[in-house]
């Protein structure tokens, strides 16, 4: 079942016109909210950063976050997984195909799920394949826009390069991943790069930040540059689906040295298990009203 504009449906019935600004411009945000055990994790945080995309784009917000809520909660109950992905985007709405944005439109909204199948058992034991690439992406990646064409071509470039994930440089220095954000680790400190205009500020980098902070591990969050990418102990990519996923080898080189160049290593590891504590722990929670 999906929802749009105001009704839920089979998704066979969701039908919008061609000149939605979505389809002719890519002119609207998203979000993908994960759940377990249906029920949504880090949704306040999730209502919040949808709500700066929308003001970045000037897109009033069709809905309070308690409507949200509702409307989240109907789409996890009309769909059969306990561990879902909610996707949820808004676009300006339907008019005359002319690029300035038109005032007084009625936003498009649509919601759908999916199953959410987090990395492996397996995965998490080898970890995953990288490739490096330069970052042509526009200047303003921390809105979560649906115009992903960058994001796409520079995936595709690492799914045929047999590649999980493409990890991005921008004028030497790191910035995310195509879908992810990255961090990395170095004599045994994980650095992450701050927050700007050229990452999206993800909910996972946030909750990770979270971790390692509540249980001391050290940690510095500060420019990367591509030379400590490519010479790092540990590598890992995070997001709402992948969680905190390391890598272990960047264009076809082991990551690490010594014993553990090429496996998932030690940081990641205990990061990777005190985020599933984490998880259960929110899950366990009461739920409010
Ligand atoms: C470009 C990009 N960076 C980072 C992330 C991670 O964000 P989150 O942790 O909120 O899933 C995503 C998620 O899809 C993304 O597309």
């Amino acid at each position: 079942m999906v929802y749009l504009n105001g009704e839920f449906m089979p998704i066979e019935r969701a039908k919008i016109s061609v000149l939605d600004r979505g389809f002719i411009f890519g002119d609207g945000v998203y979000e993908v909210i994960p759940v377990y055990s249906r029920r949504p994790f880090r949704l306040e945080e999730h209502l919040v950063r949808l709500r700066s995309s929308l003001e970045a784009i000037k897109i009033g917000n069709p809905h309070e976050n308690a409507k949200w809520g509702e409307l989240v909660g109907r789409i996890i109950a009309g769909n059969p997984w306990e561990d879902q992905n909610v996707y949820l985007q808004i676009t300006r709405g339907v008019a005359k195909r002319d690029h300035a944005f038109p005032k007084g439109l009625k936003p498009t909204v649509f919601m759908m799920a999916s199953e959410l199948i987090p990395p492996t058992p397996e995965l998490m034991e080898t970890g995953a394949a990288a490739i490096v690439l330069p970052d042509f992406r526009w200047l303003r990646c921390d809105i979560k826009s649906t115009s992903l064409l960058g994001n796409c071509m520079l995936r595709t470039q690492a799914a045929e390069a047999g590649c999980a994930e493409a990890i991005l440089v921008r004028e030497g220095m790191l910035t995310e991943a195509s879908a992810s954000n990255v961090f990395i680790v170095r004599n045994g400190t994980v650095l992450a790069p701050p927050k700007s205009h050229l990452i999206l500020p993800g909910i996972t980098y946030d909750v990770v930040l979270e971790i390692l902070r509540a249980n001391a591990i050290a940690h510095e969050v500060r420019p990367v540059g591509e030379s400590e990418l490519r010479s790092a102990e540990e590598v890992w990519v995070t997001s709402s689906s992948r969680e905190v996923l390391p890598i272990t080898t960047l264009d076809g080189r082991p990551v690490g040295r010594g014993e553990n160049a090429g496996k998932p290593g030690p940081v990641a590891k205990r990061v990777h298990d005190l985020y599933q504590q984490f998880k259960l722990s929110v899950m366990r929670a009461p739920v409010h009203a």
